[in-house]
């Protein structure tokens, strides 16, 4: 893999940043995660968009402008020498003594490119996965792609810890989302989503998802749901870069669809097209 520390590029296991930096001290900062298709970034502008919202959110200025990063984005993925990979980016609000109040520090962007392992993330494509619906404890700004992913963590060891795959957060009744991904169900042949609010992160799949749903004509509807509703679906999956669309086979202690996820015909029709546009 290959980094970028802030100044330059060199081997990933040779970067480091200061001890004092924000973002490990305080989680201050925002990332990106872009996956890397046969050498191609795949909806590099969305990301982009995305990272810059995130950084208007919590009043960190970038410390360089759009052209000058996808262009640092595009040199340390053609050092990397990958074609299916992963790039990392974050920028955290600099280093300085620490200190509750913002730094006169200048914001520092890093980034790493590592190969991507498609041959475990396909295996759970086909088979589905199991999840754990767990109490959303997360602050309310979840549309902010934040460093501060202890809730997340906490909450995918303790399904994996359970055998679970992942855990899915539920908020005032409604679920949410996953750990990292987004979530749909399918019910009668409309899709449901939760609506693209605070309360979610508003996840680049997730919009290629409801994209490609449109132009299949399945009707989709922006609606949150609740557990019982998620069990009792046709069909469900979550949608996140990395893992693409993930079809949900249980749900606690309850099967959709007697576990036999095969059966999703509308998740199947959207993994293929979802391939499809990159491969
Ligand atoms: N996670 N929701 C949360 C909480 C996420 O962390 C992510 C992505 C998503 C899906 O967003 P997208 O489709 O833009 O990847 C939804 C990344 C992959 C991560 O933290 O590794």
């Amino acid at each position: 893999g290959i980094a970028f520390d802030g100044e330059k590029f060199l081997r990933l296991d040779e970067a480091k940043v200061p001890l004092e930096d924000r973002a490990h001290q305080f989680g201050d900062g925002i990332y990106e995660v872009i996956r890397i298709y046969q050498g191609a970034f795949f909806k590099l502008e969305e990301h982009m968009k995305r990272f810059e919202r995130s950084a208007q959110a919590i009043s960190l200025t970038l410390p360089y402008e759009m052209p000058k990063i996808v262009e640092l984005i595009e040199k340390a993925h053609e050092l990397s020498g990958l074609s299916e990979a992963a790039l990392y980016i974050q920028v955290s609000r600099g280093a300085a003594r620490r200190d509750h109040p913002f730094p006169d520090a200048v914001a520092r962007l890093t980034m790493t490119v590592r190969p991507v392992k498609t041959e475990s993330t396909s295996a759970l494509r086909h088979q589905g996965q199991r999840v754990k619906t767990t109490e959303d404890i997360r602050w309310s700004w979840c549309y902010i792609k934040s460093l501060n992913l202890l809730p997340n963590v906490l909450m995918k060891q303790r399904a994996l810890d359970e055998g679970f795959h992942d855990a899915i957060f539920v908020r005032d009744g409604l679920v949410t989302e996953g750990t990292s991904s987004n979530i749909a169900i399918v019910r009668g042949g409309t899709l449901y989503t939760h609506p693209a609010n605070q309360s979610i992160l508003h996840g680049i799949t997730r919009q290629v998802v409801l994209e490609l749903a449109r132009e299949l004509c399945i009707p989709v509807v922006e609606l949150a749901f609740t557990v019982d509703e998620l069990k009792e679906a046709d069909e469900a999956f979550t949608m996140s870069t990395i893992a693409e669309i993930v079809p949900i086979r249980q749900v606690n202690e309850t099967y959709i669809r007697n576990g036999n996820v095969d059966e999703f015909v509308v998740t199947r029709l959207l993994q293929k097209h979802f391939e499809a546009q990159h491969r």
